[in-house]
Parts: structure tokens; C-alpha cells; sequence
């Protein structure tokens, strides 16, 4: 893989084009063929993508916008961003994806713009749930896909059941650049057009703005040749995560650890998250014997210190506040080898 990286790098440099060139065009057309879309647009990040898909579809102030609190503020920074207001629904136990059953009152109760559902740990959410209960209401789903490229139901892939898709190319992905990378990806080829037009600066023609909001927000040549070199290899590597996960799930015997459900084509295992009272001792434990692990995520969105509005749904979602104290993240990735899985868990069977 790194050669032909470097060959790449090389044909990128050789070729002069460094943004919005053929590499671009190359990827997008490969990646929304891969999500059986018709349109990706490449962007600069994952959260450019979130904010960039509210603001296509003309959300802004005074629109609310519901989603889960346990997945990193990422669609919590992108809603503020807008200045639209954020509203949580609390998330299934077991799996920490958004609860349906949560969401059905929420929207009941008051006029909601879009959901924002992320596909959390590469776990596709409940969509048909979720989509029988904001079709009706028009609210528009955006879906976060950034913990999940590639993940599928009933032939549909991640990105492909709501309004628009949004990607992260972050290095640690399951699809990763070298750097920073996001793509969003749909059907409707209005909505793709604006996103083009909004991720250089809202221009129609070049140097005339058409639409409000936009910005320099482009995924350059060499990323997008990066990722078109990964692509092939992806289904692959989600293979090889599930696999890890498996094995997790067959080997772990511990009375206080908890795994999270097994899973289909439907979960790209892009963190094996375990539940577990003690959990901050279990991760001691596990870095004392050279073990990373980490808490994605250990603050929920509504009680991060640095957003003052934090209160805004306080009490509200005791799921979200108990499995932020007992998540723990063990090591998932395709480079692993077995022996490495199996010193993990003999490691958390041994706590
Ligand atoms: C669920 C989720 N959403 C959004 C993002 C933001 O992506 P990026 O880091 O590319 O901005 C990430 C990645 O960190 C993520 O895990």
C-alpha cells in the first residue's frame, strides 16, 4: 500500500492540477457509485460535510434540529454553526444508536426541521423506523456516516436512506486520507449542485456569488487520490473489522464487561465499544499492560463545558448519561493481527 501511495503522490505532483482536477472528479463519481448514489461532492472534513448539508437544505435560525448527544458534538458544532438550536433524543442501551422509541414524542411535541443520525461505531441506526417517522412530518434526515462507509441493509448502503449522506475521509476511518478529507453524497442533483456551490465560497459562475453560507471547503487532489486507491480495499478492510469484532465477542468472559450485539453487513465495526461498571479501572488496567483503548465519547453534547447553553437537555437522556460512564473502546482496526485480539482479551478476561 505505501508504494503505490507514493506512486500516486508522485503522479498527483507530476500532474499540476492540485484542487477541484480530475482526481476529484475521479473519486466522486467512484464514491457515489460505491454508496449507489448519483452524486458525492468531496469537501474539507467530516464536519464541513454535517454543516455544509443543514445549510443546503436552507436550515438556519429558528430551525431546530434533533439528534443523539453521544456521538462526539460533531452535529451539535455544525447545528450552532448554522445557528439553528439543537434538541437530543436519547439512544438503545445496547447499542448506543438513536432510539426511535425516544424520537416519536420529540417530534410529536414540536415542529423539528432535520434529523441528524449518526451511524455510530459503523452500527447502521434503525432507519426504516426512523424514516416512517419524519416522512410524514417532513422532517429531512441527514445521516452521519462518518463511523460508517460502507455499511448496508436490504441493499442500501450508509448515506443512502435520508436526504444526504455525510463522510469522514479522517485518517482513522474506516475509509481514511493521508489529512483531513469529507465527502457528502445524494440522490437529488439540486442539493448536489448547491453543496457545490457552497464548498467554493456559494459561487455559480467563478467570482460570482449565487448562494449565502459558502466557503472554501474543497478536498484536494491528493487526498482525492489517496481515497481512490483505498475505495477498492474498503469492503475489505470492513471485513477484516467485523472479523476482530467476532472474535471480541466470542472471547471476552468477563462478569462486568458487556458486548455490544453482533452484527451484520449492516455493522462495519469501526469500534468495538464495550459497556462495563468499572470502566475506568478496566482501562488502567488494560494501559498498564500496553493496551490503548479510549471513550468514545466520555461528555455527552448537552453537558460539554464549553457550550453555555449545556442545560438545554439536561436530565432529559439518562441512556446517553449512563453508558458515557461505562463505554470503553477496544482496539479495532484491520492492520490488528490475531495474536494481538487475542492479548486483548485475554487481558480483559484476566481483570
Ligand atoms: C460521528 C462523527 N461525525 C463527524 C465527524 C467529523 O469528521 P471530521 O473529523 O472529518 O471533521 C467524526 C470524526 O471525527 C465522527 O466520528
Amino acid at each position: 500500500m505505501a508504494e503505490v501511495l507514493d506512486a500516486t503522490a508522485r503522479r498527483v505532483i507530476a500532474g499540476g492540477w492540485y484542487v477541484l482536477g480530475p482526481e476529484l472528479d475521479g473519486f466522486e463519481r467512484e464514491f457515489a457509485a460505491y454508496c449507489g448514489l448519483a452524486h458525492a461532492v468531496g469537501v474539507a472534513s467530516g464536519s464541513d460535510a454535517l454543516e455544509l448539508a443543514l445549510r443546503a437544505l436552507g436550515l438556519g435560525p429558528g430551525a431546530v434540529v434533533v439528534t443523539v448527544a453521544n456521538a462526539g458534538f460533531y452535529a451539535t458544532a455544525a447545528i450552532l454553526a448554522v445557528g439553528a438550536t439543537p434538541r437530543y433524543v436519547d439512544v438503545a442501551a445496547e447499542t448506543g444508536l438513536l432510539d426511535p422509541a425516544a424520537l416519536g414524542p420529540l417530534l410529536a411535541a414540536g415542529p423539528v426541521a432535520a434529523l441528524i443520525v449518526p451511524h455510530l461505531y459503523g452500527r447502521l441506526a434503525p432507519m426504516a423506523e426512523i424514516l416512517a417517522l419524519c416522512r410524514p412530518r417532513r422532517v429531512a434526515v441527514i445521516e452521519d456516516c462518518a463511523q460508517a462507509h460502507g455499511a448496508q441493509r436490504d441493499g442500501r448502503r450508509a448515506g443512502a436512506f435520508g436526504a444526504v449522506g455525510c463522510f469522514s475521509f479522517y485518517p482513522t476511518k474506516n475509509l481514511g486520507a493521508l489529512g483531513d478529507g469529507g465527502a457528502l453524497v445524494t440522490d437529488d442533483p439540486a442539493l448536489a449542485g448547491r453543496l457545490r456551490a457552497l464548498r467554493q465560497y456559494g459561487w455559480g459562475d467563478k467570482y460570482h456569488v449565487e448562494l449565502p453560507g459558502g466557503r472554501n471547503s474543497r478536498l484536494d487532489e491528493m487526498q482525492a487520490a489517496f481515497l481512490r486507491v483505498g475505495l477498492p480495499a474498503l469492503d475489505g478492510w470492513n471485513r477484516r473489522r467485523r472479523a476482530i469484532a467476532d472474535r471480541y465477542r466470542a472471547g471476552l468472559r468477563h462478569p462486568r464487561v458487556v458486548c455490544p450485539p453482533p452484527g451484520g453487513a449492516d455493522d462495519v465495526a469501526h469500534l468495538f465499544v464495550l459497556r462495563c461498571a468499572g470502566r475506568d479501572a478496566l482501562a488502567a488496567h488494560l494501559a498498564a499492560r500496553g493496551i490503548g483503548c479510549a471513550v468514545h465519547y466520555p461528555v455527552p453534547d448537552h453537558r460539554q463545558p464549553g457550550w453555555r447553553d449545556a442545560d438545554a437537555g439536561a436530565g432529559t437522556l439518562p441512556v446517553t448519561e449512563r453508558r458515557a460512564a461505562e463505554i470503553l473502546s477496544l482496539p479495532c482496526y484491520p492492520e490488528l493481527e490475531d495474536d494481538e485480539v487475542a492479548a486483548v482479551i485475554d487481558a480483559v478476561n484476566a481483570w
